[in-house]
Order: structure tokens, then C-alpha cells, then sequence
């Protein structure tokens, strides 16, 4: 196994430095966060936005099967759908699914291939009918189904449509789209020759569309499915070459994760806890928007899975700390500001940026991961209403962000994040910034409630609460009350001052 500390120069596995830490005083940061949306406020942001998506080798186990459903996957997943008041939006693909096959007769939910190992990504899984019965599991929850376009061996594409006509038995009326293949950028030279062309793909995507739609009758597509929009592998090229040629494309998908490869946790400022490196990384997806926008209005762009680090195994002590939770939350926050319509945060048993792992797993217990918090913090900030709208904050740090949040055009929440890295073990004293806010000429009371922990390297869940509340599977995946860290301000002309602590969130309320 890899072990980021070997990685490391001699001395460096002492300290958490951040380039900010002779800075340890408080310091303070004025903010003007309008009352009156600003030009550059998102448009009304889907109430399905903060979404989930799991990977095929992992889904039986985080959503169980007919006759043992899984209930605390269930009671996570409500608390976010409880809060956005609508159904949560799951994914459910990725390689391993693309490279799966369909096994009617097979016993088991799952079968992996020979010398497949714990953590990794199969290529050759079987799945079984009782995998297809997980679907069942999540009352209210809307899918994506991803069936499989990777393999071209002989029977595969009717393998393909049959696995499809086993997943809509038992999603029913809850698909919202099905997806053909995953991620058809990284085909050439993989499973397919080099001069694979996004012609070539289209033929393809059409072939098994047909078939699928003559099986199970018409469907609606999320297409294509990209790893990043790099041309000719970009929604503009494939759609201008026929992607809905058939009007039956109902939103796009990319994916994006921040990193490739092993960050040791010495960079979880510079890599996670930066406002500045989520905004360079998400930018680029607001030409995609705009391209549909103009060009296929009635075509959301979602991205359907994302997540910290493709390099997930044994980082735990990065991409599975409280430092990743406000990362987490940052870049949900961010997305909507660029007109994304959705984000399926990607979730897979053993991996390090997991939000919470839904059985007992190689030598590791069934638990709330830190990155879950972030759910059912971003559902609370966008509410309910259904005519949501953010505002990014410019705050000139890379490490605190600002947004303000309207209904409509009007001021109802503000949500700061102070991403300084803060480690109890190295400094006892916990620095603070103090934002000083100007909110037009608003009277009246401020209600704060805080996204906290006693550190940005905490893993233990419990320890993790948001607005009093924390999870666990001791509550089955239930909130319960954990600490009471609620309290309020008052606004005089406009003019209140916030202290946040390094390493936390708050959520500020307006009357
Ligand atoms: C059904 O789910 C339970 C709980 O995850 C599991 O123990 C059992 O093996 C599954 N059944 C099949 C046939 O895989
Ligand atoms: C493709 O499918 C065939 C069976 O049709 C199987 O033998 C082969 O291993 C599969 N290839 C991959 C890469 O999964
Ligand atoms: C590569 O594959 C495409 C179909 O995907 C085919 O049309 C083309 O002839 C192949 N090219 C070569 C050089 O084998
Ligand atoms: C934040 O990310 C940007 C862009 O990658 C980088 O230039 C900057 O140094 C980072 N800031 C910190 C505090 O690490």
C-alpha cells in the first residue's frame, strides 16, 4: 500500500505548516454582501443540485438489496432530501460499471473478477439480479443508470439493453435518465483503436440507444459522459455532430476531480482549503453552460461525478478530515454560482473522500465520514423555496470565501468559510477571523449557526457538527444534538461583525 508519508521530505510529517501560519492572531475582513442580488448572482438553482452518484462495484453496498435494505445509507440521504425539500438526485456508474456484465441467472448481487482486491476498480464484474434490487432501497430518490458501452465483444450490446431492462424494473417511475458508456474520452488506445473519433462514439451511443428504446421503450438520455470538456471530446464538438439529434438528451454530463495522484496531507491548504484553487478548477465548466445554454437550452450540464482526488486509497488523513468537509462544501457552493445544474458527489467503498462507508469494509467499520457534513450543510443554505440564487463573494484571500444567498433578488443567507488550517495538535490557541459586514441598510437580528470541529484534521464524525447537529452509525445515520454552538447578532444600519474560527463555516440568517 502507498503511504503518503514516505513521500514526504524528513521533517515535514511534524507539522501541518500553511504558508499563513507565522499569521496566528486574529485578523479581521470587511465584506459587502448586498441586499439586491448583484450582477453575476447564479440563476435559480435546481432544488436537486446537491446530488450523490455511486460507483457500480460499491452501490450493493451502500444501498443493500429487497430483503436487506440498507437503512442508514437511507437516513444520510434523507437528511439531505428532507432539507432541499425534493427528491435527491443519485448517479449510479462509473468504470467498473462499464466494464461489467449482466448475469440473469447469477446468484450473488456481485462477482468480481479474479484478483480483484479491496479498494480498487474491477474490470469484469458481474452483476447479478439482487444488485438491481438496491434501487429499491432509497424511497423518493430519482437515478441515473449508467449500462455499460466499453466492452465491443460479441453479445455485449444485448447484454448491455438487458442489464438496462433489469435496472428500470426496479427504479420504475423514480430514472430520470440512463446513460450509455463512461467517460468516452479515455476510449482510444484503451478499449478502443486510436483514431476513435467522437463520430465514431456517436455511432456507437446511437446503435445502443436504438436498442435499449426498442427494449423498454423511449427513454431519456444524460449525454455524453466526459471526464473533463477537452475538444474535440467537448459538449459543443459532440453536439453540433448529433448528440440530440433525436431530441432525447436531457442533460450532459462531465466529471471532475480535483487531483490525479497521492497529496500529502501537507497540502491540504494549498490543494483543498483554498477558495482560489476550486474557482481556477471550476471556471472552465462555464463554457459548457453557456454553450448549451445558447445552443440546446432544454439540456442541463450536471456534474455527474466529482470528488477530491481520483487518487482515493489510504489518504484518509487528506481527503477524509474536516478540512475536506468545508473543501466539500466550498466547491458545492461554488458550482451553483456557474449555472451548473447539478453535482453527483461520487461515492466508492474504500475510498478515502467517501462521505460515509455503508457496510463494514476491509478491516474498517460502517461509519459518517467527514465529507458527509457537507451535504445537509449546502441543502440547508439553498432551502427549499425553489427560487434560490448565489452570489460569490469576492473576499481577496485564497483562503475565506464569501456568498451571499437570495430568494429571488433578495437577501436571505450568507455563508462565510474560513479555510486557514488549523491544528490542535501543533497550537493550542485557535486564531479567528472577524468579518466586519456591510448588508445594505438591514435592521435586525442575524441567527449564526456554525459548520465546526476541533480541527481541520478531525476524522471521527462525531466530533463534526453542523448547527448542533452531528451523525453517526451508532444513530443509524439519524441526526441527534451534539453541541450547542447556535447563537445571533444584530444588525444596526446594515453594519455586524462575525468572528469565524480557522477551519469553519458559518451560516448566517437574516431575520
Ligand atoms: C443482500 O444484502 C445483504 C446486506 O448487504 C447481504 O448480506 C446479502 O449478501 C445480499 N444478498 C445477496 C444475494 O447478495
Ligand atoms: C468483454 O466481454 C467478453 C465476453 O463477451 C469477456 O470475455 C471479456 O473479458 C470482456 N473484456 C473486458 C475488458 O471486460
Ligand atoms: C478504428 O475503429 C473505428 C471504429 O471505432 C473504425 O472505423 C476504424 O476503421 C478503426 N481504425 C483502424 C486503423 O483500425
Ligand atoms: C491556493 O491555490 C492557488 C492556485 O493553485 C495557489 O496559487 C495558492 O498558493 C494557494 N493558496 C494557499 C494558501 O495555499
Amino acid at each position: 500500500m502507498w503511504s503518503a508519508l514516505v513521500l514526504l521530505p524528513i521533517g515535514a510529517t511534524l507539522t501541518h505548516q500553511s504558508p499563513l501560519s507565522l499569521d496566528l492572531q486574529r485578523d479581521s475582513l470587511a465584506l459587502t454582501v448586498p441586499t439586491t442580488a448583484p450582477s453575476g448572482t447564479s440563476n435559480v438553482v435546481d432544488k436537486s443540485y446537491p446530488g450523490l452518484a455511486f460507483s457500480q462495484h460499491s452501490f450493493q453496498e451502500y444501498a443493500g438489496n429487497k430483503s436487506s435494505p440498507n437503512t442508514f445509507s437511507a437516513n444520510l440521504i434523507k437528511a439531505i432530501s428532507d432539507r432541499t425539500g425534493t427528491a435527491l438526485h443519485i448517479r449510479v456508474g462509473g468504470t467498473s460499471g462499464d466494464f461489467s456484465t449482466f448475469d440473469p441467472n447469477q446468484k450473488e448481487s456481485i462477482v468480481f473478477p479474479p484478483g480483484y482486491k479491496p479498494g480498487g476498480i474491477p474490470k469484469g464484474m458481474k452483476l447479478g439480479p439482487t444488485w438491481y434490487e438496491g434501487f429499491t432501497s432509497f424511497p423518493g430518490v430519482r437515478y441515473t443508470y449508467m449500462t455499460h458501452l466499453a466492452n465491443t465483444s460479441d453479445g455485449q450490446k444485448a447484454n448491455s439493453v438487458a442489464g438496462t431492462k433489469e435496472a428500470l424494473k426496479n427504479i420504475g417511475s423514480n430514472l430520470e435518465a440512463i446513460e450509455i458508456g463512461n467517460e468516452i474520452n479515455f476510449y482510444p488506445n484503451v478499449n478502443r483503436n486510436g483514431s476513435y473519433s467522437v463520430v465514431n462514439y456517436l455511432n456507437e451511443w446511437h446503435d445502443y440507444q436504438e436498442a435499449i428504446d426498442a427494449a423498454v421503450g423511449a427513454q431519456k438520455y444524460q449525454a455524453p459522459v466526459y471526464f473533463g470538456n477537452n475538444c474535440p471530446w467537448c459538449i459543443a464538438n459532440t453536439f453540433q455532430r448529433g448528440q440530440n439529434s433525436k431530441n432525447n438528451v436531457v442533460s450532459a454530463a462531465l466529471h471532475h476531480y480535483m487531483d490525479g495522484s497521492n497529496v500529502p496531507v501537507t497540502a491540504l491548504q494549498s490543494n483543498y482549503m483554498n477558495h482560489t484553487r476550486i474557482a481556477n478548477q471550476l471556471d472552465p465548466f462555464k463554457t459548457p453552460v453557456a454553450w448549451l445554454a445558447q445552443n440546446a437550452p432544454s439540456v442541463n450540464l450536471d456534474l455527474a461525478e466529482d470528488n477530491s482526488n481520483t487518487y482515493s486509497t489510504n489518504n484518509y488523513d487528506v481527503l477524509g478530515v474536516f478540512g475536506s468537509t468545508l473543501w466539500l462544501a466550498d466547491y458545492l457552493l461554488y458550482g451553483t454560482t456557474l449555472g451548473i445544474r447539478r453535482m453527483n458527489i461520487q461515492q466508492s467503498t474504500g475510498f478515502s473522500y467517501a462521505s460515509w462507508r455503508g457496510v463494514d469494509y476491509n478491516g474498517l467499520p460502517a461509519a459518517v465520514l467527514p465529507p458527509y457534513y457537507a451535504h445537509p450543510f449546502v441543502a440547508d443554505v439553498l432551502g427549499k423555496t425553489g427560487s434560490t440564487r448565489v452570489a460569490n463573494i469576492a473576499t481577496g484571500r485564497d483562503t475565506f470565501s464569501a456568498y451571499g444567498i437570495y430568494d429571488g433578488s433578495t437577501l436571505k443567507r450568507i455563508v462565510l468559510i474560513n479555510f486557514r488550517e488549523y491544528n490542535s495538535a501543533t497550537t493550542s490557541t485557535r486564531p479567528s477571523t472577524t468579518a466586519s459586514l456591510s448588508s445594505g441598510s438591514y435592521n435586525g437580528k442575524i441567527t449564526i449557526e456554525r459548520l465546526t470541529a476541533p480541527d481541520a484534521h478531525v476524522q471521527d464524525a462525531s466530533k463534526i457538527s453542523w448547527k448542533g447537529l452531528s451523525w453517526t452509525k451508532a444513530s443509524n445515520g439519524q441526526s441527534y444534538s451534539s453541541a450547542s454552538t447556535t447563537g445571533s447578532t444584530t444588525s444596526r444600519s446594515g453594519k455586524f461583525s462575525v468572528e469565524v474560527k480557522d477551519s469553519e463555516a458559518v451560516l448566517l440568517t437574516l431575520g
